[in-house]
């Protein structure tokens, strides 16, 4: 099973819109699907509620203790995506959720006070050797202001366009109308530039998984030499190592 965190302390930035449009568009692609809600805030839950019955189903944590426990009994259970929504701001829940994943996502939307609000995310994520990337959502649908918020991410530090997920997430009426019936973006609009949006991104985000699988066959296979494991389960250098001003 692959755990993937939508976090920022940032309220706003699309944590759950995108938890809820990556976890249907998973399952469309095969996966089976479990989303985990950390915010006692609910709108994963509200959307479950609009729902019905439909997977993926989502499950309400609360304890820090229940986050590793129900992961595991999820993996035995035959679920290969868990996707866990966190609240904004930063409390001992979120950190656990982060410790746990492997893959977390950031979303901001591309303009820099969004970004900025990110960083002690980002340093959190860092710490517990994470691997992240930015998704930058609600880019205007007009203009080039979201592409070159992304091309000045990338500026003079060419690793940094690795840590940004691709493709940007325009704002659109369709994550919010999916939302209140209780579907993800791809089944409320499965032609519509959303959907497609979403779809992509859970592409992007599929192959990045694959660089972590390729850690854990690594681990399963037993390798002798510690230095070796270090290496292959740790971020790459440039994630460990990202100075967060690089990114201004
Ligand atoms: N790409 C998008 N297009 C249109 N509306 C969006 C988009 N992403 C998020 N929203 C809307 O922005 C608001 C905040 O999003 P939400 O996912 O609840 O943020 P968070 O969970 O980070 O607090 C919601 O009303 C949501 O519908
Ligand atoms: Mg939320």
């Amino acid at each position: 099973m692959r755990t993937i965190v939508l976090a920022t302390q940032k309220g706003g930035s699309g944590k759950s819109t995108l938890a809820m449009g990556l976890a249907v568009a998973a399952q469309q692609a095969g996966e089976i699907v479990r989303l985990i809600e950390t915010d006692p805030q609910g709108t994963l839950s509200y959307w479950q509620s609009r729902r019905g019955l439909a997977e993926p189903f989502v499950e309400p944590i609360q304890q820090v203790s229940d986050i590793g426990r129900r992961l595991d009994a999820l993996a035995r259970g035959g679920v290969t995506l868990a996707v866990i929504d966190t609240s904004s701001g930063i409390n001992a829940l979120t950190r656990a959720a982060i410790d746990q994943a492997d893959l977390c996502l950031v979303p901001a939307r591309p303009c820099v006070a969004d970004i900025v609000a990110s960083a002690p995310t980002v340093k959190i994520i860092q710490n517990s050797r994470r691997r992240f990337a930015f998704v930058l959502n609600q880019a205007p649908r007009r203009g080039q202001r979201a592409s070159e918020a992304a091309n000045a991410l990338s500026q003079g530090d060419r690793d940094l366009a690795d840590i940004i997920a691709k493709p940007l997430i325009i704002l659109r009426n369709d994550h919010q109308d999916a939302l209140a019936a209780g579907l993800g973006v791809t089944e409320f609009n499965d032609g519509g530039k959303s959907a497609e949006e979403i779809r992509l991104l859970w592409q992007w985000i599929e192959q990045r998984l694959g660089q972590s699988d390729a850690c854990h066959a690594l681990r399963a296979a037993g390798a002798e030499s510690r230095s070796l494991m270090a290496n292959a389960v740790a971020p790459p250098p440039n994630e460990a190592s990202l100075s967060w001003d690089a990114c201004l």
